[in-house]
């Protein structure tokens, strides 16, 4: 009844999860989940939009209560490089954190003010180097990675009263006195609803925000989930329909 139809208690799934959902050449969609796309943005970009971008979009929307937040992403792929895009056009100091040394360049471009490498939140000995400088030094952390986090040396990277916003869906397992300590929150954030899809796809287009996409033939969609699996996208892969033009 709020709007929030993402949160509903009897919520159903649309276009992406009944056969063939997103694979399928043509969908039939709820006409209160149909957006008009802005002109000339292409389809591959609106598509990437529409479910990392509106994401982030919402959680950044919904945390970043003031410009002049110190905020960080966890994890540069389909999710993340959007996230720091909207986060730099929200006016926040930007750190990427990622555990693939070969994305910093591309990161900075993207308007990442840091980067650090997140092998020290990954590594099973509590490895501390490089990363004192960054003890309590974040309002936020967005996690956008699933896999092998070291909470504990993430968890010292928050401010007092700092937030972890879970995007992606890690396993967490952590000790609880920093949180009690410092007086942490942790929370999640799901897609977004249908106003902030439109706002999204404005503010996109107004700030230039583009995902990076690697276009595919839909004949090539178990090549294209292996390169997602070894962390070789970048930074999200459309696949197109060989019937249909993927940048009408
Ligand atoms: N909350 C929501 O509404 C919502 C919406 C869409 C997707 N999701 C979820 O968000 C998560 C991220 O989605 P995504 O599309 O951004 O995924 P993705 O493109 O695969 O990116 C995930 C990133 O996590 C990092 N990573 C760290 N350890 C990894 C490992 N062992 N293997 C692979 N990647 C590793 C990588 O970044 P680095 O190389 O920089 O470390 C990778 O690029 C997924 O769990 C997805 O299901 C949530």
């Amino acid at each position: 009844m709020q709007g929030e139809t993402q949160l509903c208690m009897e919520i159903e799934n649309t276009t992406v999860m009944v056969p063939y959902g997103g694979f399928s050449s043509s969908v039939v969609a709820d006409h209160r989940f149909v957006y008009p796309i802005p002109q000339n943005m292409p389809s591959q970009a609106a598509a990437v939009l529409m479910c990392a971008g509106v994401t982030v979009y919402s959680a950044l929307k919904t945390h970043v209560t003031s410009p002049d937040l110190k905020v960080a992403i966890l994890g540069v792929g389909g999710l993340g490089h959007l996230a720091i895009q909207f986060a730099h056009a929200f006016g926040c100091e930007v750190t990427a954190m990622s555990s693939s040394p070969e994305k910093k360049e591309q990161a900075l471009k993207f308007g990442a003010d840091h980067f650090i490498n997140s092998t020290h939140f990954t590594s099973s000995t509590d490895d501390r180097d490089g990363m004192r400088q960054f003890d309590y030094y974040y309002d936020l952390v967005f996690c956008t990675a699933n896999h092998g986090i070291n909470w504990s040396p993430l968890l010292m990277s928050l401010k007092k009263r700092g937030r972890l916003v879970l995007l992606g869906f890690p396993d967490i397992e952590m000790n609880s006195t920093n949180l009690v300590a410092h007086e942490l929150s942790i929370t999640g954030s799901l897609i977004g609803n249908p106003p902030t899809m439109r706002a999204m796809l404005s503010f996109a287009q107004e700030h230039g925000i583009t995902p990076v996409v690697e276009l595919m033939p839909m004949s090539q969609v178990n090549e294209a989930l292996q390169r997602v699996k070894e962390n070789k996208a970048r930074y999200r892969i459309v696949l197109a329909n060989e019937t249909t033009d993927a940048n009408r």
